[in-house]
């Protein structure tokens, strides 16, 4: 066959089909961290703006934060929580884990989820009835996997994680942990090494090489069994060759602006920060606070939604805060500030601000802002990197420490540990960040470089999502058979 006419002729197709591709999508939001909603909500929204037609499927107890939206929800609950498990509605890892700490017990909650979901015939039924075309989800939940092979749909894995190794290629990954991404280990630190260099020594090689077997092997005796255990009970072979081509796509949220600098197979995009904009003004108290601080400028603290610290470390943060030139302004959860009495237990110094709610991406974007304490979530590194505000790193679990290594590596952050609060090294470095003129020179530089994007993050999602549609529609599949494996048509 003539592969080339061939594809020519799914071109011209596709130039004659402008109204033609619009598809159903299925857009699942997995329960968990806050910070993956926003961004399934802002990546579904552009998808529907384009024309196609979009539902989303939630937790009951998500589906009041996807709001306001035009999409239609579709909901499920959670069954009652025996003890010791995870709470959905408000996930919370309290202080440092290891990875395999953190999967054990987010796998759980997704297998109930799982559970929920699948067995509710009423929503099987809507689902099935609304017949999408494609789901986008995150494969960070094996029920992606589970939800896609029972609605028979291709999936666009949306990975609101940095590409960090071995998570990114080969745990926890479903279908695609077969496909091949290179993972070079000469030059690529892979995740719970600290290492803060691509150009690394020996030693540091061989740190790196033992951390890899170290993951296989975890991958080989826990996560591997976990996994599929998980698919086996739900009836999903991924080896099946129709099940592996399931993932068409993964869309990454990073850039390599930040990230580590390696090969990519070419279905695994980096479409870069998705939920940083330009900063709005902020509401007049707030507003007043942050002119108030003069040129001492702000320290912005906030550790995301899912980790959480003791009150000890809560005080000795307040107390180190009370000794800093600038003013603080502080975002603490609800469970860690349920009242004013909470307020009053933390001995808050006079500069410091402490809220349960702030526009994180106006605050940082507001000119006043001279730093931003914070976990090293890949949304918080972003977001500061592209208002070009330096970073005080205190990582706790997954892909943070890393994220953190990354950004000291970039020249706009420097790193504290846990074991460094209550101490003067805690104060200490964020000074140094504050007042170090190359932190926010580095941080600067990264805004240019991530401003820079021909298109925004929000329309090359859309771009790559709307793909299998466009082949879908012209029948690019059929035609081309083994060429293009996304479609649905392919399986039929
Ligand atoms: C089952 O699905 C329906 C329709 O979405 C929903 O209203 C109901 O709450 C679900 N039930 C459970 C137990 O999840
Ligand atoms: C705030 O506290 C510092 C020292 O703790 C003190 O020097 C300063 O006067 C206080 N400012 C106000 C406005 O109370």
């Amino acid at each position: 066959m003539d592969w080339r006419r061939l594809g020519l002729a799914c071109l011209c197709l596709l130039a004659v089909l402008p109204n033609g591709q619009c598809g159903r999508v299925l857009s699942v939001v997995l329960p968990g961290p806050q910070s993956h909603l926003f961004g399934m909500k802002k990546v579904s929204e552009a998808v529907a703006a384009r024309g196609h037609a979009v539902q989303f499927l939630a937790l009951d107890t998500d589906a009041a934060k996807l709001q306001p939206t035009n999409i239609p929800i579709s909901t499920y609950t959670l069954p009652p929580r025996r003890p010791g498990e995870l709470d959905a509605a408000s996930l919370k890892l309290n202080g440092p884990q290891t990875f395999l700490q953190a999967i054990g017990q987010i796998t759980n909650l997704f297998e109930n989820a799982c559970c929920s979901l699948l067995s509710n015939d009423t929503l099987m039924d809507q689902l099935k009835e609304y017949n999408p075309e494609l789901m986008l989800a995150e494969t960070m939940s094996p029920c992606t996997q589970v939800l896609a092979s029972r609605l028979d749909v291709p999936f666009v894995n949306f990975w609101l994680a940095a590409p960090i190794e071995p998570f990114a290629t080969s745990l926890w990954r479903g279908s695609n942990r077969n496909a091949f991404t290179p993972n070079p280990l000469a030059y690529f630190p892979q995740m719970e090494t600290n290492i803060q260099t691509q150009h690394m020594s020996f030693v540091e090689r061989l740190k790196n090489f033992v951390t890899y077997w170290k993951f296989q092997w975890q991958d080989y005796t826990i996560v591997r069994p976990l996994i599929h255990g998980f698919f086996e009970r739900f009836g999903v072979d991924v080896n099946l060759p129709r099940e592996r081509r399931r993932l068409t796509m993964t869309l990454c949220i990073a850039d390599f602006a930040i990230e580590w600098l390696r090969p990519m197979p070419p279905n695994f995009k980096l479409i870069g920060p998705l939920l940083p904009e330009p900063a709005r003004p902020l509401p007049a108290d707030l507003e007043a606070f942050m002119e108030g601080a003069g040129d001492n400028g702000v320290l912005y603290v906030a550790m995301g939604t899912v980790a959480t610290l003791g009150l000890k470390e809560r005080q000795a943060m307040a107390a180190a805060f009370a000794k800093l030139p600038s003013r603080v302004l502080w975002r603490l959860s609800k469970s860690e500030l349920p009242d004013e009495n909470a307020i009053a237990d933390l001995h808050l110094g006079n500069n410091t601000k402490v809220a349960t709610w702030l526009p994180q991406n106006d605050v940082l974007g507001h000119p006043r802002t001279k730093a931003f304490l914070s976990h090293c979530g890949v949304n918080g590194l972003y977001e500061a990197a592209y208002h070009g505000v330096p970073i005080v790193a205190l990582p706790f679990f997954a892909d943070q420490p890393a994220n953190a290594d990354k950004a000291v590596s970039r020249g706009f952050a420097l790193r504290v540990s846990h074991q460094d609060i209550g101490t003067e090294r805690f104060p200490d470095t964020i000074k140094r960040v504050l007042t170090g003129p190359s932190f926010s020179a580095a941080a600067l530089q990264l805004s240019v470089k991530l401003r820079a994007r021909p298109r925004t993050p929000t329309q090359e999602a859309t771009d790559c999502g709307g793909a299998p549609f466009a082949l879908l529609k012209a029948a690019c599949n059929s035609l081309a058979g083994g060429l293009l494996n996304g479609g649905k048509k392919k399986f039929a």
